[in-house]
């Protein structure tokens, strides 16, 4: 049995990439795992400030109160971690983006973690993530023993809901359950 969390950094609650994440879950869970979602719209996380506390403490906390705090406890305590986010502009969305900043308070507890992406957009094509998966990798070449296990991107959904129409929702079950 493996600890599960997602990040769901779509600011829809029960839009496209919240939906994958979701079945991603369901999936998951039918494989004996346990789940947890973390949607971060319902979050008070606040952007890093760049202030030095969490060097000075040996990345032992942020100077900050906030829910990153808790959160980043659960990350430390997971086997698997999935990111899910919209394509904004060709990238993650600002609000995953102020997330993985503030990882930094204690992304060296974040050891040997397996990682999953759902990602989701208007256009289809790889070039639609290439600066997304960018991102991700440029976190994981910090965290000791991080293992990329593989991403879902479903193009071609704009409006929220349209994903319910795709095979997407299948293969994120799918992928959910190779956990
Ligand atoms: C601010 C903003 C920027 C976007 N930029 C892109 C983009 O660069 N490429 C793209 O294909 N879709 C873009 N989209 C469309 C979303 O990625 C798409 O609607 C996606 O399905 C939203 O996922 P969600 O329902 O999980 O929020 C953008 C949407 C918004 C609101």
């Amino acid at each position: 049995m493996k600890k599960v969390i997602i990040i769901s950094a779509s600011p829809r609650k029960g839009g496209n990439s919240d939906i994958l994440c979701d079945k991603f879950l369901e999936g998951a869970a039918e494989a004996g795992h346990q789940t947890e979602k973390i949607f971060l719209r319902e979050k008070d996380i606040n952007y890093c400030m760049g202030c030095g506390y969490c060097n000075i403490s040996g990345f032992n906390g942020c100077a900050k109160n906030d829910d990153m705090d808790g959160i980043l406890d659960k990350m430390i305590e997971a086997d698997v971690i999935v990111f899910a986010t919209p394509i904004y502009f060709n990238t993650i969305a600002g609000q995953l983006k102020t997330f993985i900043d503030r990882i930094y308070a204690k992304y060296t507890k974040i050891v040997n973690k397996e990682f999953y992406y759902i990602m989701t957009a208007e256009e289809e094509g790889d070039k639609t993530i290439q600066y997304a998966l960018g991102e991700f990798k440029g976190l994981l070449s910090y965290l000791n023993g991080a293992e990329e296990k593989g991403y879902l991107f479903a193009g071609g959904v704009t409006q929220k809901g349209d994903i319910n129409d795709t095979e997407h929702v299948q293969r994120a079950y799918e992928l959910g359950k190779t956990v």
